[in-house]
């Protein structure tokens, strides 16, 4: 892949890079088709990286659907899927890891350790194969789309990232390759996270309340009202460094994670200035 990217870039083309875990869904092909739109090669990534995963987590039992991927891949127009197995990615004697600080623990990285890690580094590894001129990411992964945009400042890495859009089920719900773990009753429950992320922005928005802590409440008493919801975290915080805000100054993020029965979900919703 490395070598195709180089002499691709060698003779002028752009390439954007669309770096995913697979079990793609509309979310993903969202980005696809910015990336389509915007450079001359499309990259695919699609890797299950075990180095974002803890050791209670899903990694063996994550889908892994390649067939309908590179279909999908086929349709969307993309000129390369790059699919690399784990003894590839981390051969023996691997030993490299990028992390960014600070941000990386807050949110999902305090309940999920090393993930963010994880996702720096292989990121970072993609980066330096596929050579791409933009890279996609979606808002749905708020945190780590900042810690990308971090890492590739940082590190001077000369990639345009492109933040895209949350793509969502008709009933709001967030489009994630894990809602396939949930249960038809609890994807119905799960639409009820993104109506209480409304009605916090709402309350910013057009009735002024700045006390994080009362938006917080309002989010947390509808989430609560879902059977078999298990509520990491609601947090108000800063939309470039991810600070909580105790008084809320927008542009801020109102992020959640909560687990329906099993299955971990994450969602957002970014509040402007009006
Ligand atoms: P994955 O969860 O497969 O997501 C790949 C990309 O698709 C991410 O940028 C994510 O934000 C975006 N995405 C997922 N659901 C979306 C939705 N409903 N709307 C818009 N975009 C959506 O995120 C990862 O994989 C991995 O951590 C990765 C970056 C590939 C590193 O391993």
């Amino acid at each position: 892949m490395q070598s195709i990217a180089l002499r691709l870039r060698r003779s002028g083309k752009s390439i954007g890079l669309v770096p995913t875990m697979g079990a793609l869904h509309s979310g993903h092909l969202s980005l696809v088709g910015r990336a389509r739109r915007g450079n001359d090669i499309v990259v695919v990534s699609v890797f299950v990286n075990p180095a974002q995963f803890g050791p209670e987590e899903d990694y063996l039992r994550y889908p892994r659907p390649f067939a309908r991927d590179a279909k999908a891949c086929r349709d969307a127009g993309v000129d390369y899927l790059f699919v690399p197995d784990a003894a590839a990615m981390y051969p023996d004697g691997y030993l490299t890891y990028v992390s960014v600080e600070k941000m990386s623990e807050r949110l999902c990285g305090a309940f999920r350790p090393g993930h963010f890690r994880g996702v720096a580094t292989v990121v970072a590894r993609l980066f330096a194969i596929a050579q791409p001129s933009r890279a996609y990411f979606g808002r749905k992964d708020y945190q780590q789309l900042k810690i990308i945009q971090r890492m590739t400042k940082d590190l001077n890495l000369p990639v345009k990232i492109v933040s895209c859009p949350v793509v969502r089920e008709p009933s709001g719900l967030a489009l994630s390759s894990r809602n396939r773990y949930l249960s038809l009753p609890e994807r119905e429950r799960s639409a009820a996270l993104f109506r209480a992320l409304q009605q916090a922005r709402e309350m910013i928005e057009y009735r002024h309340i700045t006390d994080s802590g009362c938006v917080a409440a309002a989010v947390s008493a509808l989430v609560k009202k879902i059977p078999d919801a298990k509520i990491e975290y609601i947090s108000v915080f800063d939309a470039e460094t991810l600070v909580p805000l105790a008084k809320i100054a927008p542009p801020a993020v109102i992020a959640l994670a909560v687990r329906i029965g099993t299955t971990r979900l994450i969602d957002n919703i970014l509040v402007r200035k009006i």
